[in-house]
């Protein structure tokens, strides 16, 4: 799935696409085929060692992250790596202190900071119009993995790490909601729930349900889902701030909810009108729906441009760094919804 999404984002990137591997060399062939891309390579350890690659996308399942990520940072190359970042916080910490140690430019596709009406509910809280932030809540619902007979590689902890529905999704969401408030989530108590399927209850959560608490002293909630039929990708946040509350709907990303108690306003994506880093995203006019594979777009040509350009370019990109802490959130939700206890984030 995701594969095609990098492709498409690299070569709106404008960056030529050196090979491609897969599962095997048959279907490295096959997909290349597919693709239009001129080299399979026989392996991803080929690939990701291979003199003609300068930028590695790395978008199997997760399990292999970590191993392909340290090959590919140790043989130089700069690393677009999916989340999850590992499976577990200890090998992504030491992921992230080889790729700052390396200098090289290794970030992570939580792309649904670079919607412009996500980057215009940043300014508004950097900006201070939003006032001092009090609560973040929200969810993230899916439906895919509703039906007993639904699965997939990511319902195996060996194949997708221990956790799923908050490693897979819910990381998007706090990712975004730390991104768009400043905010880093520094407790947090978890309830997880995982429905019985054909071939018995899975190792790996269906439901999650979160409290939590930020280091600046908001409270909120979240629940995530893989199980709420008629949801598809529903990632919706609210930060409601002294001022106003903004609210952010993924499946609707042309506008923004912006509340106060004198007037309520759906604030349209409308490039003249937006913060400037909202109206740099906004690549065509007002009217003209943007969504996710822009997003995707978007982010590839600022992580390509920090490649190019270093610090001359926007860099706004998650890293190693933000995709390690995740992790370690992740590992976090896990503990406590095993202890029933509240735990901290480092
Ligand atoms: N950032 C996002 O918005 C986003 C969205 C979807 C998926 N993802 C992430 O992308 C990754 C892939 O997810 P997906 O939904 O595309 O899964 P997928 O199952 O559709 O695709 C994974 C592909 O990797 C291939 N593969 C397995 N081992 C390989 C290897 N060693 N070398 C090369 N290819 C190999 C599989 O055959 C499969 O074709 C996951 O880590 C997932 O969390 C991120």
């Amino acid at each position: 799935m995701i594969g095609r999404v990098h492709l498409d984002a690299v070569r709106r990137a404008g960056a030529p696409v050196a090979g491609i591997s897969a599962s095997s060399p048959a279907r490295a062939k096959e997909a290349a085929a597919a693709l239009g891309v001129a080299q399979a390579f026989d392996s991803s350890e080929e690939l990701v060692t291979s003199d003609e690659v300068d930028v590695v996308h790395i978008c199997t399942p997760n399990e292999s992250h970590a191993r392909l990520a340290e090959l590919a940072l140790r043989a130089g190359k700069h690393v677009v790596c999916e989340k999850p970042l590992t499976t577990s916080a200890d090998t992504a910490d030491a992921l992230a202190r080889l790729a700052a140690d390396s200098g090289l430019v290794a970030a992570v596709p939580f792309v649904y900071r670079y919607h412009p009406m996500a980057a215009e509910a940043r300014a508004r809280v950097a900006d201070g119009r939003a006032g001092e932030v009090r609560l973040v809540h929200g969810h993230y619902l899916q439906d895919w993995l509703s039906e007993p007979g639904d699965t997939n590689w990511r319902v195996d902890a060996a194949a997708g790490g221990p956790s799923r529905a908050f490693a897979d999704i819910g990381s998007h969401w706090c990712d975004l909601v730390e991104w768009v408030t400043g905010h880093r989530i520094a407790e947090v108590t978890a309830l997880t729930s995982t429905l019985p399927r054909d071939g018995g209850v899975p190792d790996t959560e269906d439901v999650v349900h979160l409290l939590l608490r930020t280091d600046r002293g908001a409270t909120g909630t979240l629940t995530v889902s893989q199980v709420s039929p008629g949801r598809k990708n529903r990632l919706w946040f609210e930060v409601d701030g002294a001022r106003t509350s903004l609210a952010f709907d993924q499946e609707n990303p042309e506008s923004l909810f912006v509340g106060s108690r004198g007037e309520n306003a759906a604030v349209l994506r409308d490039p003249g009108l937006l913060s400037p880093d909202a109206a740099r995203l906004s690549v065509v006019p007002g009217g003209h729906p943007m969504g996710y594979l822009d997003c995707f777009a978007a982010f590839v040509r600022d992580v390509h441009a920090a490649i190019r350009d270093g610090a001359a370019a926007v860099l706004r990109h998650p890293t190693f760094d933000d995709a390690a802490r995740m992790v370690r959130l992740t590992e976090a939700v896990l503990t406590s919804a095993a202890d029933r206890s509240w735990k901290e984030v480092s």
